[in-house]
């Protein structure tokens, strides 16, 4: 089949199967255009509780899927590349914060929502990177342990000066290997061009950015900035789709390394065939599970939406 048939076919399926399709910002363009919602991991969270369908099929990676789940219960929710997960999500497990719980009795315990639903269960509030400053903000108490990203901790940190905020040893592999020195090159070969950069990148970078934000965040200053030119630092996809959406403004990827190979497993194959009950892997969690991890989404919800 060439794409186009792919495409056609999944668009068929979906309807005939009341499916949603879910795809992060950072999916390829092909998935993009079957999708019937695209964006960053709380848009996508709160397309869970906000789309009809029965079926929920998620074009991202594992947590996100379970996230839907959380909200969604009810529904059948299929990751579409079993393979896809995220490493930052599986750094920290619930018995590692339970025992840290223990010598931080007073805090607020923070998760970035890239975490196991198993971790959520012993977690008070979630966050993405787009909600994060406003709901740590809206916390009534000043002491935070934020996990499992140090540096989108950090970033929070810095503009939540009332917290007090603690951070363990955790982050995205693919954001945190951005440098100084990559910053530099970028920014000498394309010296017109602004510097927009996700939080989850080390603090070095981030203090060079022109703007610091979401994957959503980012792609919307660059669309409603005046400026033509502009250095992309999260995930390669964006830059890419960016310059679809933009083709009179010029985009550049900050170097080679951000690239994020579980985001790029998913394919319009693997699209079709979970659709077709094929292939995929359907989210299960028992009963308890979901009632106790999803008290800290559904508290996201409530502090951020
Ligand atoms: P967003 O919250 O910006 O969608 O980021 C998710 C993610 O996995 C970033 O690496
Ligand atoms: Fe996880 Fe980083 Fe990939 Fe996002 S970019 S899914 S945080 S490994």
């Amino acid at each position: 089949m060439t794409i186009h048939e792919l495409q056609q076919e999944i668009l068929r399926l979906k309807r005939e199967t009341d499916t949603c399709i879910l795809a992060h910002s950072y999916q390829a363009r092909e998935i993009l255009e079957v999708a019937d919602v695209c964006g960053d991991s709380f848009t996508l969270a709160l397309a869970a509780v906000q789309q009809p369908h029965r079926n929920m099929l998620m074009c991202g990676v594992h947590f996100m899927a379970e996230s839907v789940k959380l909200l969604a219960p009810e529904k059948t929710v299929r990751l579409a590349n079993p393979l896809a997960g995220c490493p930052m999500a599986e750094q920290m497990d619930k018995d590692i914060i339970s025992a840290v719980k223990q010598s931080l009795p007073d805090y607020t315990v923070v998760a970035y929502i890239n975490t196991t639903a198993s971790l959520k269960t012993v977690c008070d509030v979630c966050v993405t990177s787009s909600s994060a400053v406003q709901i740590v903000q809206r916390i009534d108490n000043p002491n935070i342990l934020f996990i499992p990203d140090k540096n989108l901790g950090a970033w929070v940190a810095d503009q939540c000066p009332e917290k007090n905020i603690k951070l363990l040893e955790g982050g995205c592999p693919i954001h945190a290997a951005v440098t100084v020195a990559d910053v530099q090159a970028a920014r000498a070969a394309n010296p017109e061009a602004l510097l927009l950069v996700h939080p989850e990148c080390v603090p070095s970078v981030v203090a060079l950015a022109d703007y610091v934000g979401s994957t959503t965040g980012i792609m919307q200053y660059a669309k409603q900035s005046a400026a033509r030119e502009f250095i992309i630092g999260t995930e390669a996809t964006i830059a890419e789709h960016l310059q679809y959406d933009c083709p009179d403004k010029r985009f550049f990827a900050l170097g080679t390394k951000l690239v994020c190979p579980n985001m790029k497993l998913t394919t319009l194959p693997d699209v079709l065939l979970a659709l077709r009950g094929e292939g995929g892997t359907v989210i299960d969690m028992d009963d308890e599970m979901i009632a106790s991890a999803r008290k800290c989404v559904d508290k996201m919800i409530e502090l951020g939406g």
